[in-house]
C-alpha cells in the first residue's frame, strides 16, 4: 500500500517525506487554509503560487501531489484545473487535480454531473485527476467510468455520518467500532424478530415490518456499515472490472483505520501528519527502548566509541 501525506503544511510535508515511507501529498481547500492559518499566526508572509511550487519541488517527481479546484461548474473546473496544471506541474511532472463527483448543493443553479464532466474532460486532455468527496461504491464507480486515475473515499466522513445519525458522541480520532455496531444490530434484530417468528407470522409480513427494518438497517447509509466498508466495496467492484483507477483511502481518522484500509486491500492511503506519528507508537515498545538503554553494558559500549 502507498502512503500519502493528508496536509498542506510544507514542514510537515518535509518531515513525512524525509522519514522515506511517503509515495505522495493530497491537499484540500480545508487543509492549505490550515497552512496558510498557522504562517499567519508566525507572522510570516504568504506567497501562496512560491509556497506550492515549494511543496511540488519537496514532493518531488516521484510524488504526485494533489491540488483542488475551487469553483463548482464543470467550465470553471476545467479552467481552474489548466491553471493548477500549468502553473505548478513544470516544477516536479507531479501535480494530479482534484475534482468532487458532485458539486451540486440545494438551491444551486447547476446539476449533479458537473464533477463527471469535468473529470471526463481533463482526463481527455491527459491531466491526472484525483476524484473527491466520494461516499458511495456507487460514486467511485462513476468517478472511473469517467477517466479518473484516483478515486478518494471519505472513510473517516462516512463514519462521522453513520455515528452522528446514531447520536453517537465521538472525537475526530475515535476509533470507529463497526464489529460493535454488527453485534448490537444482530442482537436487536435477534430480539424483534423473536416475538413475529413465535406468533408464526408470514415472512412477507414481517419483512414489512417498520421496527425490523429499522434494526436491520441500524448505523448503516445505505448498506455501508463504516468508512472502512466503504473503501472495501470499491476495491471489491474495481476488481471484478479490471478497473485501474487507484483507491486513495481518505479522510482517515487513526491508526487502526490505516490497517483496515490496508487489511482490504486499497491501494493508497492519504493520511494526517499525526496519524503516521501514531502508527509508529505503542508502549511496549517505549518500555523496550528504555530497558535496552538502560542495559547497555560498558564492554558493548566501548565497540561503538572506538
Ligand atoms: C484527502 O484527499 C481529503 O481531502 C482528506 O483526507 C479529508 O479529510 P477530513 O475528512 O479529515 O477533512
Amino acid at each position: 500500500m502507498k502512503i500519502f501525506v493528508d496536509t498542506a503544511k510544507l514542514d510537515e510535508i518535509k518531515e513525512a517525506c524525509s522519514w522515506g515511507i511517503v509515495d505522495g501529498v493530497t491537499t484540500n481547500p480545508s487543509l492549505i487554509k490550515r497552512a496558510v492559518d498557522t504562517l499567519k499566526e508566525r507572522g510570516e508572509k504568504i506567497d501562496m503560487a512560491a509556497y506550492i511550487k515549494e511543496i511540488c519541488r519537496t514532493a518531488g517527481e516521484s510524488r504526485p501531489v494533489s491540488l483542488e479546484v475551487i469553483s463548482l461548474t464543470w467550465e470553471k473546473m476545467i479552467k481552474e484545473a489548466h491553471i493548477l496544471y500549468e502553473k505548478f506541474n513544470p516544477v516536479a511532472g507531479n501535480v494530479v487535480i482534484k475534482i468532487p463527483i458532485n458539486t451540486f448543493t440545494q438551491g444551486c443553479s447547476h446539476t449533479n454531473y458537473e464533477g463527471l464532466k469535468a473529470i471526463k474532460k481533463l482526463s481527455q486532455d491527459g491531466i491526472p485527476v484525483n476524484c473527491t468527496l466520494i461516499m458511495t461504491p456507487e460514486q467511485a464507480l462513476l468517478a472511473a467510468k469517467a477517466g479518473a486515475k484516483y478515486a478518494s473515499p471519505f472513510a473517516g466522513r462516512v463514519d462521522d455520518y453513520i455515528r452522528k445519525n446514531l447520536g453517537i458522541n465521538f472525537s475526530k480520532g475515535d476509533y470507529f467500532d463497526y464489529e460493535l455496531m454488527e453485534e448490537i444490530r444482530y442482537q436487536a434484530l435477534e430480539e424483534s424478530l423473536e416475538d413475529w417468528i413465535n406468533e408464526e407470522e408470514e415472512v412477507d409480513r414481517i419483512y414489512q415490518q417498520e421496527e425490523v427494518k429499522k434494526w436491520a438497517n441500524l448505523g448503516k447509509d445505505n448498506g455501508i456499515s463504516s468508512g472502512v466498508e466503504l473503501v472495501a466495496e470499491i476495491v471489491h467492484i474495481y476488481h471484478n472490472y479490471g478497473i485501474k483507477t487507484e483507491i486513495i483511502a481518505s479522510s482517515m481518522r487513526n491508526a487502526r483505520q490505516v490497517r483496515e484500509v490496508a487489511q482490504v486491500g486499497t491501494h493508497i492511503a492519504t493520511i494526517p501528519f499525526s496519524v503516521i506519528e501514531e502508527m509508529m507508537q505503542h508502549p511496549k515498545t517505549e518500555e523496550g527502548i528504555k530497558l535496552f538503554t538502560r542495559d547497555v553494558v560498558p564492554e558493548y559500549k566501548e565497540i561503538f566509541e572506538k
